[in-house]
């Protein structure tokens, strides 16, 4: 194995990322080791700054060549029709609230696997191809190609450290899983490779995955957390104390820094990825123009609806899901109860079926990647036609086209409390899209209240209204609260009126300050 150019630059910086103990219990990506360099390491962001006014660094990014990002297919997912423009890539950044020294850049296009479906089911990796080449600059330095990593072991769920990498990520600082704090510098630490993750069971899948992480001498352990994904897992060799290769990509893994969860990271050794990774014109993931719509002369038992996918650009093959749901008495679809019918393009209406909504989830795949859309609803489906189903027949009886059986889902992407205020970003995905959605905030304290009646009054819960900042993107900030625990929530209802199943919730500790001059 060769020794990388970027090894030189992150040298100098291993030599102060501490052995295997934190240097400062306090400091935690979950107990890092410091502030580092990696110039390598790029950043994907929101196209707008966060609350703060720092760079939005939702997951991290490898340079593979001047073109070419590598990062996390789960980094990627939701978004159908805007993907490429939907994000940035910042190269060269170091302080989120200095983003002058950045280099940013558009996407041009995504690569993910046609088989990914979840991080948890493996395959999580992603190639961006930039709209413009970086300039490749001590700052912003390629590490091509991904290396092999020979030496690790398929096939065992690890637990014969292998050697050490470098993470490298703005995620999760804070151990408190109830608390995301992003740091302002990036921050680095070395762990482990091939730790143990026999504690996943089933769930690691060592074929594709890579099991890392470090147990302090404190007791505490190191690994990545929210905000990290993406980004990479660095070999290091220790006789040239560098970074000779990339070994994975953050992944997820059970909360952050579990004792006995190591992180878990997508093998980049794989023979498949790592071929994949590699190609120099990565395929584009197809882009959806037109979402899916249902074909249908008539909405009653007996006729034949078809899937239309709508368009899409390069030619990908589609697979088709038919959602039924029950009409609620308000005239909307009851989305508590969709059930999946049929996997046909095409279906016919059966008594069984007479009153209920339909909608088609399509599935574009192409050799670039997979993903979802749905169509608006059709219905509700009228009783059989006298004298068989005729085109038209039965004019007068309303069939409500273009209902949306999508249920809108939701999470904070970044929370965190200063003084007295709490900022949070919810993100909102919605297969019919996140157009018009809403958002219904609030926040209670739960912690601190007098019992009885006299708290009352403090517990009672305050309404926070939620900003939209970009599509499908909300900010919600609370000023002026006590020094308490409090529970937000947040609650996404699409333009259509459906309500995300379950709130978005989250507790936050906003912590009594000392008066500072
Ligand atoms: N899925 C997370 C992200 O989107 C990465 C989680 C990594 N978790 C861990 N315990 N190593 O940023």
């Amino acid at each position: 194995m060769s020794r990388h150019p970027v090894a030189l630059a992150v040298a100098g910086l291993l030599a102060c990322a501490a052995p295997a103990h934190a240097q400062d219990p306090g400091a935690r990506i979950i107990n890092p080791d410091g502030a580092i360099t990696v110039p390598y390491q790029v950043a994907l962001a929101q196209r707008t700054l966060d609350g703060d006014g720092n760079v939005a660094v939702f997951c991290g990014g490898t340079v593979r060549d001047a073109a070419h990002v590598i990062t996390a297919a789960h980094c990627l997912e939701g978004e159908t029709t805007d993907a490429p423009g939907e994000f940035l890539v910042v190269a060269g950044l170091f302080q989120r609230s200095d983003p002058s020294v950045a280099q940013v850049v558009e996407v041009a296009a995504i690569t993910t696997h046609p088989a990914y479906r979840g991080a948890d089911t493996g395959n999580d990796f992603g190639i961006l191809t930039l709209a413009e080449p970086l300039r490749l600059t001590p700052g912003a330095v390629p590490f091509d190609p991904p290396g092999t990593v020979g030496a690790l072991a398929v096939g065992a769920a690890g637990g014969n450290p292998v050697g050490r990498a470098l993470i490298s990520g703005w995620g999760d600082v804070d151990p408190d899983q109830d608390n995301a704090v992003q740091p302002d510098p990036l921050v680095g630490a070395i762990v482990d490779l091939n730790a143990d993750c026999s504690a996943y069971g089933p769930a690691f899948i060592a074929t594709t995955m890579l099991c890392a992480g470090r147990r302090n001498l404190d007791g505490t352990v190191t690994d990545t957390c929210q905000g990290d994904s993406g980004g990479p897992l660095a070999r290091i060799n220790p006789q040239q104390n560098g970074v000779v290769d990339l070994a994975g990509i953050v992944s997820f893994g059970n909360g952050c820094a579990q004792a006995g969860f190591p992180g878990i990271y997508t093998r980049v050794a794989n023979p498949d990825i790592n071929a994949r990774l590699r190609q120099s014109d990565p395929p584009a993931r197809a882009v959806m123009l037109a979402p899916p719509a249902i074909d249908a002369h008539d909405v009653a038992v007996g006729a034949t609806l078809t899937c239309n996918p709508g368009r899409w650009s390069s030619a990908p093959v589609f697979s088709a899901l038919w959602l039924r749901a029950p009409l609620a008495p308000n005239g909307q679809p009851d989305t508590s109860r969709i059930e999946v019918v049929s996997d046909r393009p095409q279906i016919v209406l059966r008594p069984e079926d007479e009153g209920s909504l339909f909608a088609c989830e399509v599935r574009a795949t192409n050799a670039g990647g997979s993903l979802t859309a749905l169509s608006g609803g059709i219905g509700p489906v009228q009783p059989a036609r006298a004298g068989g189903a005729q085109p038209g027949a039965g004019a007068g009886t309303p069939v409500a086209v273009g209902a949306d059986l999508s249920v809108p889902t939701s999470s904070f992407t970044r929370r965190s409390c200063r003084r007295r205020t709490c900022r949070l970003t919810l993100k909102v995905d919605d297969l019919g899209g996140v157009a018009g959605t809403r958002v219904r905030a609030g926040a209670v304290r739960v912690s601190g209240c007098p019992t009885g009646r006299k708290g009352r009054k403090c517990r009672r819960p305050r309404t926070l209204s939620a900003r939209d900042v970009a599509p499908g993107v909300f900010e919600i900030v609370a000023r002026g609260l006590e020094p308490a625990r409090y529970r937000f929530s947040a609650t996404a209802v699409d333009a259509a009126g459906n309500a995300q199943a379950r709130a978005a919730v989250v507790t936050l500790t906003v912590r009594k300050t000392k008066a500072r001059a």
